[in-house]
């Protein structure tokens, strides 16, 4: 991309944020928040991985995350399947959005970052980090908890916590 060229004023519409969210949590819906302020558009994209399986279903994650960022405008939740360059490009994004949370997040977010530059050039990836309180959360850390018998409301919105109830029949 001729960096030059396109530092004339442009503005970001849509901004696709990709991620598994087996199931989404505060962490993941601050991040959205964010985004939201920043594009009229943002997609939370799920995708599909038919090699790691999820607690979660496809259909039962994009539920969850359409019921717990219904509060937040501009935002649509779509399953992917295959590259997320192929699914930028389908969706016109103009960005993709990360959250980074901490060092150790960030050789895999760079990796993913660059590897996307090269398939295609024309998005840019950016990191929006989380506020304090969400810092520290994973999808794996809050279902451990859950499965554990762990009080979960602060880390996740309501319908992720009853769905997490019924799922690990507590
Ligand atoms: O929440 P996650 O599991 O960290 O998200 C990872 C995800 C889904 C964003 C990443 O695995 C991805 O983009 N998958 C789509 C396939 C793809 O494009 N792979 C090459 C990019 S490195």
């Amino acid at each position: 991309m001729d960096l030059q060229s396109s530092s004339i004023q442009n503005t970001m519409r849509t901004a696709i944020y990709p991620g598994s969210f087996d199931p989404i949590h505060n962490g993941h819906l601050d991040v959205i928040g964010r985004a939201s302020r920043l594009c009229e558009r943002v997609v939370v994209a799920v995708a599909v991985n038919h090699v790691k399986t999820g607690l979660f279903t496809m259909e039962e994650r994009v539920e969850l995350i359409r019921k717990a960022s219904e509060h937040i405008g501009g935002v649509e939740v779509k399953a992917f399947e295959g590259l997320l360059v192929d699914f930028v490009r389908r969706e016109r994004g103009d960005a993709v959005i990360r959250g980074l949370r901490a060092v150790s997040d960030f050789e895999y977010e760079f990796q993913m970052a660059l590897m996307n530059r090269s398939l295609d050039g024309e998005f840019e990836t950016l990191f929006l980090v989380p506020s304090q309180e969400n810092i520290y959360l994973s999808s794996r850390i809050v279902k451990e908890v859950a499965s554990l018998g762990g009080e979960i409301e602060r880390f996740v919105p309501g319908v992720v916590k009853e769905a997490l109830r019924i799922k690990m029949n507590r």
